[in-house]
């Protein structure tokens, strides 16, 4: 009995030990390779949105459900406007006090603009007498004409002169003559009581003016020029 159990574990383990046939390895690595895809459709835990359209199990939207507002709709447009709203004016603030600063920052200081006019006290220039003072850098002759002075100016042929002016145009009150000191030849100071026509002289080049500052010799172009000014009483003079 015991010799016939031992012949037939021997012959269990001569079958295993023996080479598989051909056709049952196939069908074992067949069976293998159904097992792993069936293992992998299964773990599959990604499905793309972009496979294609035409719905079913491939094409999912995302949801974005739990991003939603929970507010009604007209709650956002305000919300949304005042933010817009904020914005806008804090920009237009913004823009205001750029162009602001720009415009002060262009203007002129304090001292130009205290430059820019001269107040001159009239009373002290006693009559026949020439004043000189400085008015943005430039000299400004002050003549307080006397009554033959006005005479000899006014009766003069203006007509026929170089750059014909009438004294009238020259003067706001025939007593008091008012011109930047600078030759019109090349800039140079002329000097005044002097000169053929008893007005002024500029020694540069040989010009002389009248009495009303009109060129009458010489190669000056044009008549000393008349600045701006004002008689804002009757003893006060402010040019500019
Ligand atoms: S600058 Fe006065 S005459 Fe030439």
């Amino acid at each position: 009995m015991s010799l016939l159990r031992s012949s037939g574990s021997n012959a269990v383990r001569q079958c295993v030990r023996q080479p598989q046939l051909p056709s049952l390895r196939a069908s074992t690595v067949a069976l293998q390779q159904r097992r792993n895809l069936a293992e992998m459709t299964q773990t599959s835990s990604f499905d793309s949105p972009f496979k294609g359209a035409g719905g079913g199990p491939t094409h999912n939207i995302p949801d974005f459900s739990k991003y939603r507002s929970s507010r009604s709709g007209t709650g956002n447009k305000v919300f949304q406007y005042f933010m817009v709203g904020a914005f806008g004016g804090i920009t237009a603030l913004g823009a205001k006090a750029t162009v602001q600063d720009f415009l002060v920052n262009m203007s002129a200081s304090a001292d130009v603009l205290a430059q820019a006019k001269v107040e001159i006290d009239l009373s002290t220039i006693p009559e026949g007498k020439n004043v000189i003072i400085k008015w943005r850098g430039k000299p400004v002759f002050i003549r307080h004409r006397t009554g033959d002075e006005i005479k000899e100016a006014e009766d003069a042929k203006w007509e026929s002169l170089r750059d014909p002016q009438p004294d009238s145009d020259r003067v706001k009150k025939p007593e008091w003559l008012i011109m930047l000191g600078v030759c019109t030849h090349l800039g140079c100071v002329p000097i005044g009581e002097a000169g053929d026509f008893g007005g002024w002289f500029c020694p540069c080049h040989g010009s002389h003016y009248d009495i009303s500052g009109r060129v009458r010799k010489g190669p000056a172009p044009l008549n000393l020029e008349v600045p701006q000014y004002d008689f804002p009483d009757e003893e006060n003079l402010v040019i500019g």
